[in-house]
């Protein structure tokens, strides 16, 4: 499978946010086919480790770039991190998730989080885009999320941010696609990743000790394991890239559940999940 991914991808993968989460759980799958990696994020200690258990697991290369997402010059430092190396394979994994009620969140929560989630991986997916359609081959995932389904409450500009990944990778998927080059919206629902386990204790959510509660409030999920979500994309990559790929095969019926239903009675429902999973 390695000399086939490397002949239809090239050899170099790329993680945007990748030194933990799910992001590192890709970063395995991508080397598991026999990719070198190349993981980003902001805080270089778990970016060393990942890397270096990448190393030692796959026995392929793996670089680590330090660098802030949110930044003007954000291909600028990624292409010097990759020094001189083409990425075939790339994931926007990293997100913003600003919890509370739009009102309550100062306006520079809300920016921050469109300039991560949309800004960012609008530069990132048009400048390696580019690179990758001259190539003719590659691949490009971008992380969209369960909650751009209908508004959310407690998370409106999250959602509606992850609203714009998901209708981005859809369209990519077409126009890159004549390209040769494989692209999809990665539909991810609750997963067990670090940032959601410090999230579920800041906030004192369901999840806040275990990944299994007992007596958990009809309708919620048991939250997927990373390892497993990256794995169901991979293995849909491996047959066929789609539009949208989900991480969980269960969440298709969630999410067409959601966007299905009269809309008032979902966004009150949804609503009232969100309060019987914080308070
Ligand atoms: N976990 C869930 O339940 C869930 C549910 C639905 C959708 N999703 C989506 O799944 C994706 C991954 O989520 P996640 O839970 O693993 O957590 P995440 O906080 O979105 O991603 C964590 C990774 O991104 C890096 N990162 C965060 N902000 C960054 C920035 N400004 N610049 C560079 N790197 C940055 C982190 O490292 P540093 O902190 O060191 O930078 C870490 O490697 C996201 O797109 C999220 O929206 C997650």
């Amino acid at each position: 499978m390695a000399a086939d991914y490397r002949e239809a991808y090239g050899d170099w993968g790329l993680v945007l946010g990748g030194s933990e989460g799910l992001g590192r759980a890709v970063a395995h799958q991508m080397a598991k086919r026999g990719l070198n990696v190349a993981l980003a994020a902001r805080r270089q200690g778990p970016l060393e480790e990942t890397a270096r258990a990448i190393r030692e697991e796959h026995g392929v290369k793996a670089k680590t770039i330090a660098l802030d997402l949110v930044s003007q010059d954000v291909v600028n430092q990624i292409e010097t991190g990759m020094e001189g190396e083409d990425v075939a394979f790339l994931m926007y994994n990293a997100a913003a998730e600003p919890y509370g009620s739009f009102l309550d969140l100062d306006i520079e929560e809300h920016l921050f989080n469109i300039e991560l989630n949309c800004s960012s991986v609008t530069r990132v997916a048009h400048h390696f885009g580019r690179k990758l359609a001259e190539r003719g081959k590659g691949g490009l995932v971008i992380a969209s999320s369960l909650a751009a389904a209908v508004g959310l409450d407690r998370w409106i500009t999250y959602g509606a941010a992850k609203a714009y990944d998901n209708i981005l990778g859809q369209g990519l998927w077409y126009e890159l696609g004549k390209h040769n080059v494989g692209a999809c919206s990665f539909m991810i629902g609750t997963t067990w990743t670090e940032s959601l386990q410090r999230t579920q204790k800041k906030l004192g959510g369901v999840f806040a000790e275990t990944r299994t509660p007992d007596g958990l409030p009809e309708g919620m999920a048991i939250p997927q394991l990373p390892e497993e979500a990256a794995e169901n994309l991979f293995n849909q990559i491996d047959e066929e890239w789609l539009p949208v790929i989900y991480a969980n095969p269960d969440d298709v019926a969630r999410w067409n559940g959601m966007v299905q239903a009269p809309l008032p009675a979902v966004i009150r429902m949804a609503a009232q999940m969100q309060e019987a999973w914080y308070e």
